[in-house]
């Protein structure tokens, strides 16, 4: 078994003694079974099995400047090495450099998944594979209106990236909408959109929706528009989880207070459900990918820590989501230039993130209020 992660530095020149005390003091701060330097005169040795790399960074720069070290100095070439490792697990906030993927084999897994097979729900999906132009008059454009219709209006597989959130049905004060339907009016008219957005996507497109389930009403609105998708034979890409760390949530009724009985679950997150249309690959120009090394590297973790959004009064609506969800989304699962659509867009989060990040895009919703703000967010 593995016990470090070595990384081998030729020293060209004599470290200065300022340097030889940083890589001591470096030491102090870890459990030298988890990362420790060494050096020789000639090389350093680095070994790495186990580090908080946000904190590696921390404490490299805090010794830095503790011993006075120049700007180009040993400890940043360390960082540098240990930074370019690109395989690792991940543990209680660890990288693990070691081990990690252990208990994870499987004895001829390709094999097996060959026998198994892949995504059956979606097979004879009859998805034509030809894809087609969005026409001119659609693009970057923000239109007033009912998705059911106006989708009507587009060819079929145009669209690269649908990602939005549908309203809720929690009896929202939307500015001009009904948030308050009996469930099946609700999931009925939902599915006809969805079904307009799966027929205008892109072969090989991707659909991403943000859902609150109403945990009161005991409505798995996650599991029901998945399902949904699912029985259209989209194939189900994976799932995200929206950490929101919103620990003084609004709904704090206990149930049945310590007893058995009925006691009420508590949520600080939300769900992302992305699902593909026909194929998983999405084919795109190198050059017009967007995600820096660190980025993906993050963000395929799926859990997603980020704040709720706060300029929801600025912008008057009721339920936002925050820039930093969309561009996540976007930067991981489409190209620039890639043609995006909200058909819930509200206030515009969707157009105004796609519009910042190259991506052309098309926001539809019911309020003229929100769409008035939507534009003006594109200035
Ligand atoms: C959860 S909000 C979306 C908010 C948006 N993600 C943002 O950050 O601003 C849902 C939106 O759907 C809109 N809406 C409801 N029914 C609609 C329909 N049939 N067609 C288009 N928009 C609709 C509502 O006006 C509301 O703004």
């Amino acid at each position: 078994m593995e016990l470090f992660k070595e990384i081998k530095l030729n020293l060209d020149k004599q470290l200065t003694r300022p340097e030889k005390y940083a890589l001591k003091t470096l030491n102090s701060y870890f459990n030298l079974q988890n990362f420790n330097v060494t050096e020789n005169g000639k090389e350093i040795t680095v070994k790495v099995r186990a580090i908080d790399f946000q904190k590696y960074s921390l404490i490299s720069n805090t010794v830095e400047v503790e011993c006075g070290l120049e700007n180009d100095n040993i400890l940043k070439t360390i960082y540098a090495e240990i930074e370019k490792i690109g395989s690792y697990g991940i543990k209680s906030g660890k990288r693990l450099y070691v081990n990690y993927n252990n208990e994870r084999k499987v004895k001829n897994r390709k094999e097996k998944v060959g026998r198994r097979g892949k995504y059956f729900y979606a097979s004879n999906n009859g998805f034509i594979q030809e894809n087609n132009l969005l026409p001119i008059q659609f693009e970057n454009q923000i239109i007033c209106g009912d998705s059911l219709v106006e989708l009507q209006k587009l060819p079929d597989n145009c669209i690269d990236l649908v990602f939005t959130s549908p309203p809720y049905n929690f009896g929202l004060e939307y500015e001009d909408g009904d948030d308050n339907h009996n469930w099946d009016v609700y999931f009925k008219k939902l599915f006809c959109i969805l079904d307009e957005c799966i027929r205008v996507l892109k072969y090989g497109g991707r659909l991403i929706i943000n859902v609150q389930p109403l945990f009161s009403d005991y409505i798995p609105s996650h599991h029901l528009i998945s399902q949904h998708c699912i029985k259209r034979k989209l194939i189900w890409k994976g799932e995200v989880l929206w950490e929101k760390n919103n620990y003084n949530c609004k709904y704090t009724a206990w149930g049945s207070w310590k007893s058995p009985s009925s006691p009420y679950l508590k949520y600080t997150w939300e769900f992302i459900e992305i699902f593909c249309k026909g194929e998983l690959k999405k084919t795109g120009e190198k050059d017009n990918i967007d995600i820096s090394a660190d980025e993906f590297k993050e963000w395929v973790v799926a859990k997603w820590s980020i704040a709720p959004e706060k300029k929801m009064k600025k912008y008057n609506h009721p339920a936002m989501f925050p820039e930093s969800l969309v561009e996540r989304a976007l930067k991981l699962f489409s190209y620039k230039d890639d043609i995006v659509l909200d058909p819930f867009n509200g206030a515009g989060t969707t157009t105004a993130v796609a519009s910042k990040f190259g991506r052309r895009f098309l926001g539809i919703d019911t309020s003229e209020q929100y769409c008035k703000t939507a534009k003006e967010r594109l200035e």
